[in-house]
């Protein structure tokens, strides 16, 4: 016979092991059922920019991160695709795509790439590191720091799907795109509850931006034209350089119109998610503006990206995407100054004055100004501070 306690305790363990297991398959569940809950937990990084800003640069020091996954201005493809149209006309179709983009909804390539495509058909795939490892490529490890050209040759037959599955596995999404120029067209992202958006917004002085503009005039006219609204009309060469100056204006314009908006009267859901960064101060001091960045996004710095750092900013080690050192940083950024003939510099602070005044660039008068370099002309980032829509007081 079968003692009654033993019975009672057997039934007792069975009830509790039951309801533990219980607890796990449901625990489980609910995290596989609620993809909703797993993407709020996702942080969504746009590197707002424009072009010739260092954004590469910056887009690089992301890209690397393990727990990054990084593309490099996606909304070329809709660009390139929508030719015709203007900048203003294509903006809202650009915002769809990098949402999509930042929910690991890769299918929103359909419309600007073709059926049977490949990872390596997307503008800049070799960048990003997250494309050159698992799950994308086997070439690198997760933790591996990844360089462009051997990433090309070993990771190019991926197949297209590859990132989606491989933009689900990262906790931190990281666009860089040049084709936004009205922070208000973004709103509907900030407030859009199944993404976590933080923007950063890189600028350059427009006279760096004017030097290395001028030496690839071609290169940019498709994109000139874009911006300039000509109907889908080429811009014929001889007007090709004067278009640049075009361009600069509305970037400086939108530069301002992005700063402005983001700091004064602000609505109550940019707090904490608008930081501006200038990339002549990363240029000075690499790592505790990284630093700030990272910490922005919710990111830490690894040791080995700390000398990482170090090195593509010092010129050694395995490359170096500034092609800076240390003890030139200063000078290099500041080329224009003895290379732009002093004509040219008065357009382009003509054209961009405002703009240059919001961002803290030193306009120069004479000649003389501009090539004494230890004349500083890049003031110190004043502390902006910012308004609430919400109220009438300052706070940072
Ligand atoms: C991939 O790279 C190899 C070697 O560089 C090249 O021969 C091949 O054509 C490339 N394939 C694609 C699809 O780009
Ligand atoms: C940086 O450069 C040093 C010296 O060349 C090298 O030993 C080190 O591995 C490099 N670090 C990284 C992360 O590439
Ligand atoms: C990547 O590798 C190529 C060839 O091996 C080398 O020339 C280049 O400097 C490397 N680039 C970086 C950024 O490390």
């Amino acid at each position: 016979m079968v003692r009654p306690t033993f019975v009672i305790t057997g039934i007792f363990a069975f009830v509790i092991i039951q309801t533990f297991a219980l607890i796990f398959i449901y625990s489980r569940q609910k995290i596989d059922l609620s993809p909703s809950d797993e993407q709020n937990s996702k942080a969504h990084i746009l590197i707002l920019s424009s072009w010739r800003s260092g954004s590469s640069f910056v887009g690089q020091v992301f890209s690397q991160h393990p727990d990054v996954f990084y593309l490099m201005e996606p909304a070329w493809h809709l660009w390139v695709r929508m030719h015709q149209n203007s900048a203003k006309v294509l903006q809202m179709a650009v915002r769809d795509l990098v949402r999509s983009i930042f929910l690991c909804d890769m299918s929103v390539f359909d419309a600007y790439m073709s059926e049977n495509r490949l990872v390596s058909n997307l503008f800049q795939w070799e960048v990003s590191r997250a494309l050159c490892s698992p799950p994308t490529c086997d070439y690198y490890e997760r933790t591996d720091l990844s360089n462009d050209t051997t990433c090309k040759k070993h990771c190019n037959m991926s197949k297209f799907f590859k990132i989606e599955e491989a933009c689900k596995t990262y906790s931190h999404i990281v666009l860089k795109e040049v084709r936004f120029f009205d922070l208000k067209s973004l709103f509907p992202l900030l407030t859009d509850p199944s993404l976590n958006l933080k923007i950063i917004h890189l600028v350059r002085d427009p006279r760096a931006v004017i030097k290395s503009r001028d030496k690839s005039v071609y290169a940019l006219l498709r994109d000139n034209r874009i911006v300039l609204d000509t109907n889908g009309k080429d811009i014929e060469q001889n007007k090709a350089e004067a278009s640049n100056y075009e361009v600069m204006k509305e970037v400086c314009r939108s530069h301002i119109q992005i700063h402005e908006t983001a700091t004064k009267k602000a609505p109550d859901f940019l707090k904490q998610r608008y930081m501006m960064v200038r990339y002549e101060d990363v240029v000075r001091d690499p790592l505790n503006e990284i630093l700030a960045m990272y910490k922005f996004a919710d990111l830490s710095l690894t040791p080995k990206l700390k000398s990482y750092i170090y090195n593509i900013t010092h010129g050694t080690g395995t490359g170096s995407a500034f092609k800076i050192t240390s003890r030139n940083a200063r000078s290099i950024s500041q080329a224009w100054r003895t290379e732009v003939p002093f004509e040219k510099i008065l357009k382009i602070q003509d054209i961009c004055r405002e703009a240059m005044n919001v961002l803290g660039y030193r306009l120069v008068e004479t000649e003389h100004e501009q090539k004494l370099l230890s004349l500083d002309l890049v003031l110190p980032l004043r502390k902006y501070k910012f308004t609430w829509l919400s109220s009438d007081e300052n706070s940072v």
